[in-house]
């Protein structure tokens, strides 16, 4: 194998594409030899398969996307004409996307049985704005080299506290400007939670780090935070040239990642994705867990994704997911939900060793220097983040 084969898989690929190559050549040099007159052959009809339409919701709202968007599947957009959708495409749903989409109840057949927080996703899954409460347009002025952007939950204070103290202080950090903001949506009284918003203000004023949308805070709404940063960041933050995404209940060796990203070269910086990546996965169908997803509502493989703990990515990336997710119907599971963007960009996430999204070995979680190599481990306790972060910045600490 050619010593610039550094992947398999890669390698793999590029042989493929070769061998089609030459196959392809020989056919067409066999196709002239034949003829005297050199004819292109187009074929005149279509030569893939029709779409056939799926009886699963999430599956045949994406059909429609695809439909839409995708010149392959259809040649009017090509030849810039009117779009006219298939009769099983074309029904009658609500002009305004935000409004309750009732034609849900009708079309899956077991919605009645389905959890609560399905039929609230399913009923509300059209809609992708919603206002801006909280707004930090200022906080990437710095050109910042990483933005660190924190999935947080409005009562979870100490996290955010304990992140700032620590491994997300923003500024200056090894020679690189660091910049953090927190993601958050609205906790609501049909939910039980108290009213912070007083609390959350003084906070905003205090650090000048979050974000907060008026949305319904929940596991099912994840998505739609993943999707509104996009579109924060497309708006507001285009100058960062490296995003950390993650949960508040992480712990991030920031310096590791900014050494690790110094040594990146232009090519491997721009189509940057790194995680815990997560293959060969598929919806779960037993209800009693909290990732299940009825078979009403999607069929399929999941593709290649980087679990939701925390994922590393080039701003370039960022701007492209934000296009593309206009493409990719909402999907309950947000870190399977940016998977699919990523599917659809030609992009593969890849696995680095340093993200730890399902925690360490417990005898190495209290070895100071096992955590110099590391670059995210889940979970951690803010009072552990505190304990584990000096073991980072320390240098004097002997470490073998
Ligand atoms: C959907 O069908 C109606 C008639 O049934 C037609 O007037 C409308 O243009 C169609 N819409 C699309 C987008 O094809
Ligand atoms: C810090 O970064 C700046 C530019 O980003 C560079 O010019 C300078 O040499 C760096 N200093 C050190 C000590 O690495
Ligand atoms: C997501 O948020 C919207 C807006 O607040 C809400 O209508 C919907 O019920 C929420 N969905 C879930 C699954 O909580
Ligand atoms: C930030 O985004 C808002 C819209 O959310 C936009 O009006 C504003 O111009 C943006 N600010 C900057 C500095 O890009
Ligand atoms: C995003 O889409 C807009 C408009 O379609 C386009 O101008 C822009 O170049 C795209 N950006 C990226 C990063 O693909
Ligand atoms: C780690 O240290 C704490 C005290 O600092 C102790 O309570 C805990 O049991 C230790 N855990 C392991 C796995 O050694």
């Amino acid at each position: 194998m050619p010593a610039t084969c550094r992947k398999a898989r890669v390698c793999y690929v590029m042989m493929l594409n070769i061998f089609l190559f030459v196959l392809i050549g020989l056919l067409w040099n066999h196709e002239e030899d034949k003829s005297s007159h050199h004819v292109v052959r187009i074929p005149s009809k279509m030569f893939w398969r029709q779409q056939v339409m799926s009886t699963s919701f999430w599956n045949k709202e994406q059909q429609r996307l695809d439909f839409i968007y995708n010149p392959i599947i259809n040649p009017a957009l090509s030849s810039n004409s009117v779009i006219v959708l298939p009769d099983w495409l074309n029904d009658t749903r609500p002009l305004d996307p935000c409004e309750p989409d009732y034609r849900v109840p009708t079309q899956i057949e077991d919605y009645n049985s389905l959890p609560q927080q399905f039929k609230d996703f399913l009923l509300y899954m059209r809609c992708r704005t919603y206002p801006l409460l909280i707004n930090q347009p200022r906080v990437c002025d710095e050109k910042p080299f990483l933005l660190l952007a924190v999935k947080s939950l409005t009562p979870h204070f100490d996290r955010r506290q304990a992140i700032r103290e620590t491994w997300g202080r923003a500024g200056v950090i090894a020679n690189r400007t660091v910049a953090t903001v927190f993601l958050l949506g609205n906790t609501m009284s049909v939910d039980h939670f108290p009213d912070l918003f007083g609390m959350l203000s003084h906070e905003a004023n205090l650090h000048h780090d979050l974000l907060l949308w008026d949305y319904r805070d929940t596991f099912f709404n994840l998505t739609l935070k993943e999707v509104l940063f996009l579109e924060w960041f497309s708006q507001n933050c285009t100058n960062a040239q490296f995003i950390l995404k993650g949960d508040d209940d992480v712990f991030v060796n920031t310096l590791r990642i900014i050494d690790f990203l110094e040594g990146l070269s232009e090519i491997e910086a721009k189509d940057l994705f790194i995680g815990d990546i997560i293959l060969n996965a598929g919806p779960h169908r037993n209800r009693k867990l909290k990732y299940f997803i009825p078979e009403s509502v999607f069929v399929g493989q999941y593709p290649p994704y980087a679990g939701g703990g925390g994922y590393l990515y080039s701003g370039e990336v960022a701007l492209r997911l934000s296009n593309i997710s206009q493409q990719v119907v909402l999907y309950p599971i947000d870190d399977v939900y940016t998977g699919m963007c990523l599917r659809k960009l030609g992009l593969a996430p890849e696995k680095h060793n340093g993200f730890r999204t399902f925690d360490i070995e417990e005898k190495y979680r209290n070895n100071s220097c096992v955590y110099r190599s590391l670059m995210l481990v889940h979970s951690r306790t803010p009072q552990e983040v505190l304990k584990i972060w000096p073991w980072i910045v320390r240098p004097e600490l002997e470490c073998q």
